[in-house]
């Protein structure tokens, strides 16, 4: 299991998107740290296969036609974690749960981190990593120090999705059925869980998960929400993979590191969830049993 050497809720407060980076190589130590977390043996929830790879890019080698895609908004990172999934059925939930692990470890590390999942430049990754032809590149991260100031793009992009805004807990957290929401007296113990929840990363900040807790029992059952953004325009524009199940596996990843700090036990299981009208785009992911 990962150890973090900081409180994971501390972690999560901690982290936020960063597109500016000072150039400079990592220091050694930082590197080894990394190259330690990515030799873990770290199956995920829905036990996958995924690995992670340390890239470096020379600042100033993206070429012209690369700036239309995610390289554009990110400045000054010579580092990047890239990571590589095996095609299979709940393999991208688990990399989402393994990568966001990684950024809290990175995070732990005083480095800063931003998810990148649309518009990669899969062939040009492909090329320094060498992808089996059943693996996928679902999502990278620049890694390094942050820049003083964020820079004109990063603004520019939190601004345009809110990256400071979350959704209120009764958008996200309801009890029995998705017609009643779920109050923070009513979630007990877990209601730090499902806060980290709510303070997790998503694709433009479209926060999709939808958590719904049994009456009265540590039983939460996990729900995405589909957004029409990334519909046909992931597979179409993006050319990424159904992005918003990565949000589901940064989702538990969150739940599950918080419940664990604060002791609280149970498991992730393939529950028959309970049988209520869901509202629209609405499908099961997982649930969490706590014991
Ligand atoms: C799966 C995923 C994919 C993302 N892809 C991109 C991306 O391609 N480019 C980008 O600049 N930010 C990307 N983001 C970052 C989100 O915009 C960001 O997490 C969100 O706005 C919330 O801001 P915060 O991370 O600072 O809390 C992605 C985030 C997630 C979780």
């Amino acid at each position: 299991m990962v150890q973090f050497n900081k409180s994971v809720i501390d972690l999560i407060k901690q982290r936020s998107s960063w597109r500016a980076y000072r150039s400079g190589p990592l220091e050694p130590k930082v590197l080894d740290a990394l190259k330690k977390h990515f030799a873990e043996d770290r199956p995920g929830p829905f036990n996958c296969e995924a690995r992670f790879h340390l890239i470096t890019r020379q600042v100033g080698d993206v070429g012209k036609a690369r700036k239309i895609g995610t390289y554009g908004t990110i400045t000054g990172a010579e580092n990047y974690i890239v990571g590589v999934i095996k095609q299979d059925e709940k393999a991208l939930e688990n990399f989402g749960y393994l990568m966001e692990e990684t950024i809290l470890y990175a995070t732990a590390l005083n480095l800063g981190t931003c998810w990148l999942g649309g518009a990669l430049h899969r062939d040009d990754l492909a090329k320094e990593i060498s992808p089996a032809p059943d693996e996928y590149i679902p999502a990278m991260t620049p890694v390094g120090r942050i820049a003083e100031k964020r820079g004109i793009q990063d603004h520019i992009l939190r601004w345009s999705v809110r990256s400071e805004n979350r959704k209120p807990w009764e958008e996200l957290f309801f009890a029995g059925q998705f017609s009643k929401l779920l109050k923070k007296n009513e979630a007990g113990a877990y209601a730090e869980a499902l806060e980290m929840v709510r303070l997790a990363p998503s694709a433009s900040n479209r926060q999709p998960w939808r958590i719904l807790q049994e009456e009265k029992k540590p039983f939460y059952h996990f729900y995405l929400q589909r957004n029409s953004l990334y519909g046909q325009i992931a597979k179409n524009v993006l050319q990424a993979e159904d992005i918003q199940r990565l949000d589901m596996g940064i989702a538990m990843c969150h739940f599950e590191k918080t419940a664990q700090e604060l002791d609280l036990k149970g498991e992730w299981t393939q529950a028959t969830p309970p049988a209520i009208a869901l509202p629209p785009k609405t499908e099961y992911c997982v649930s969490w049993r706590g014991r």
